[in-house]
């Protein structure tokens, strides 16, 4: 057994480690830490008032996150694999990248950056497929102490603009298009439209991905290829503070904004690299897969950096799971011999409603872990994974964790503590979550319900929200003294394991994808003709909740059809085509109380079909509106 707990194989070790946490959690991090390379030791593990907040982790500390993710790895495993690109199309050859072309990859990319106007900073904000380059790029920035903010490609222009502009970003990375699935879609006209309403950005540079002949602004926008040429293989990396930041990404909270939170280089590394050795128990030589995007924080800290970290080698996906067929994800997982293998739960249930003809040409006998993330599974979906995927030997990680909160907060640790469908199960050593009544006080039973607080700061927690600390104050630490609040529901079983309910804010989460049901409302209001709207979640088969709108139009509408296609438009073009409404009603009135605020809880009740729980309706403004709504039901 280590003393240090760094690698827990035991549930002894499991209980040892998380009571080594508590009783000294100083000694417990500071022990994680002495595994990386430090420029310069920290002065102080932790300092921390959660009233601010003020929060810090290994400050004095100075490191830069990429040499512990590559140079630290060159004279052991220079000539391991560290990624095997997987192309959208199975007909294009898979691209393999060693550690050591993947430093000088990173150390090329980082000198073009420089060459480029990029200094320690600055904002470089990323907006690429899932492509090599955009790795690349994010390690780039690191290395020379930019702060990267990716924004997902599926996001609209105007989405990035807001997110160029709030964090004024310098510098656009993009490509000229991309592939997904059967389709070709643009990208760096989505960047030109964008960049009509950003007077931040000075420079663009775009990767060849598609091999499209895109509009080059000359004194702007400059090919990587090209610029690349230019510039030689080595890059000293950036000596960064622990606190200066790494990264911002934006997330949607319940207010209409979405907020760039922010991380910090020291800190987050080191939980990064402990929750995905630990939660995955990675072991050299395996090959780990997590089917995210780049553009999430799991594709943030579950592929561009917890694995690296780790020295491991890994799969990176430029397609879907659909396409050519829905065998995809197994064939991949033959071909590269995939020993771990971290998916939502979305795309599990879309993959279960395709039958198992898929699934029985490919043996699968690589996988050893399995994992998902980003929502609650349900049991259904939990076994079909278990059975069919994992062939019953493979144990799951239902891993509870935020973008807030930067690495994997509650899960099991694979095969070391046991598991129950539908929970995320224990909080990792290190982590000290608890359970609120809505008013506050604390609850320490079992078989409880509560709402999910963590009472202790952990090494990757935000830090800030770009531009705006008060908003991070209020949002996270305000609802409960001394707290930083979730936004979650979970129950706590007799075992002590937890399971997440889900949100129980004006956020939903779609696919895995998060969205306050403000910001919606929002797109939605933007379409001709449109009064106002509201938007409430519901349970949706496959995408886990779906969106439901209840839109008021100015005046009769001669053709609801060309309204709803009006909404849709309004929605794609002010996020993104992942957050159109599943269900669009046309309606007269909301049903609001006599102060003017929409009652949500009767519009989730008759989206989700539950007409007789409406509760008591009497106190609204006009109760004749909710009859109405229910007979125009979808
Ligand atoms: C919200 C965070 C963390 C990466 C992906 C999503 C929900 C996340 C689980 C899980 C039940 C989960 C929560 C959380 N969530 N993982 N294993 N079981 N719910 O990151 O976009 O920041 O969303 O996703 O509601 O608050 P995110």
């Amino acid at each position: 057994m280590s003393t240090d707990h760094s690698r827990i194989r035991s549930w002894h070790e499991h209980r040892s480690a998380y009571q080594a946490s508590l009783d000294d959690p100083g000694s417990f991090w500071a022990a994680q830490a002495e595994r990386f390379k430090w420029h310069r030791k920290w002065d102080e593990v932790l300092e921390w008032d959660f009233e601010g907040p003020q929060v810090k982790w290994f400050s004095g500390g100075r490191l830069n996150i990429t040499e512990n993710c590559l140079d630290r790895h060159l004279d052991d495993r220079g000539r391991s694999t560290a990624i095997i690109w997987e192309p959208n199309d199975p007909k294009e050859k898979a691209l393999r990248l060693t550690y050591h072309e993947l430093h000088e990859r990173v150390c090329r990319y980082a000198n073009m950056l420089k060459r480029n106007g990029v200094t320690k900073g600055d904002r470089v904000c990323v907006y690429m497929p899932m492509v090599p380059d955009l790795l690349i790029a994010v390690l780039a920035c690191a290395r020379i102490g930019a702060v990267h903010s990716v924004v997902f490609c599926g996001f609209s222009a105007q989405s990035l603009a807001d997110r160029i502009n709030d964090a004024s970003a310098k510098v656009v990375l993009c490509s000229d298009g991309m592939f997904r699935g059967a389709k070709e879609m643009p990208v760096k006209s989505v960047v030109d439209e964008a960049l009509s309403h950003c007077a931040c950005v000075e420079r663009v540079l775009v990767t060849r991905r598609v091999g499209w002949d895109v509009a080059m602004d000359p004194a702007r926008d400059r090919w990587a290829h090209d610029e690349l040429a230019e510039v030689n293989v080595f890059c000293e990396a950036e000596v960064m503070d622990s606190e200066d930041p790494l990264f911002i990404l934006y997330t949607s909270g319940s207010t209409g904004k979405p907020k760039g939170v922010v991380h910090t280089c020291g800190g987050y590394m080191v939980y990064a690299d402990y929750s995905f050795r630990n939660v995955f128990q990675y072991d050299p030589g395996q090959v780990f897969w997590c089917t995210a995007d780049v553009g999430w924080i799991t594709g943030h800290s579950y592929m561009a950096y917890g694995p690296l970290l780790a020295g491991a080698t890994q799969v990176m996906f430029e397609g879907v799971p659909t396409w050519p067929d829905p065998s995809r994800f197994w064939q991949i997982v033959d071909k590269h011999r995939v020993n771990i293998f971290y998916t939502a739960p979305t795309a599990i249930r879309s993959l279960m409603a395709c039958g198992l003809d898929p699934v029985l040409d490919h043996d699968l006998h690589s996988l050893k872990v399995l994992g998902t993330v980003g929502e609650p599974i349900n049991e259904e979906a939990w076994h079909w994974y278990k059975d069919h995927i994992g062939k019953g030997r493979c144990p799951i990680v239902d891993t509870w964790w935020q973008t807030e909160t930067g690495g994997i907060m509650i899960s099991s640790l694979a095969g070391v503590t046991d598991e129950r469908p539908g929970h995320a199960a224990y909080p990792l050593p290190g982590i000290q979550p608890v359970l609120l009544t809505p008013e506050g006080e604390e609850i320490t039973e079992n078989e409880v319900e509560g709402l999910l607080c963590i009472r202790f700061p952990w090494p990757s927690m935000l830090r800030t929200t770009w531009g705006d600390h008060e908003r991070c104050r209020q949002t996270y630490f305000s609802a409960f003294k001394g707290m930083y609040f979730t936004g979650d529901g979970a129950r706590r079983d007799a075992d002590g394991r937890y399971r997440i309910i889900g949100r129980v804010d004006d956020v939903i989460n779609v696919s895995g994808h998060r969205f306050g049901t403000a910001e919606i409302e929002s797109a939605i209001n933007e379409a001709k003709g449109v009064v106002e709207s509201a938007v409430v979640g519901y349970p949706h088969e496959i995408k886990g909740q779906g969106i439901y709108a209840y839109v008021i139009t100015e005046g009769p509408v001669s053709d609801p059809e060309e309204m709803r296609g009006r909404v849709l438009e309004a929605v794609t073009a002010g996020i993104g085509k992942i957050a159109r409404p599943d269900k669009i009603q046309l309606v007269s009135g909301l049903p609001k109380t006599r102060s003017g605020k929409i009652m949500r809880r009767i519009l989730r009740k008759i989206a989700e079909g539950e007409l007789d729980k409406l509760g008591d309706t009497s106190t609204l403004l006009d109760p004749t509106v909710v009859d109405e709504i229910k007979g125009g039901r979808l």
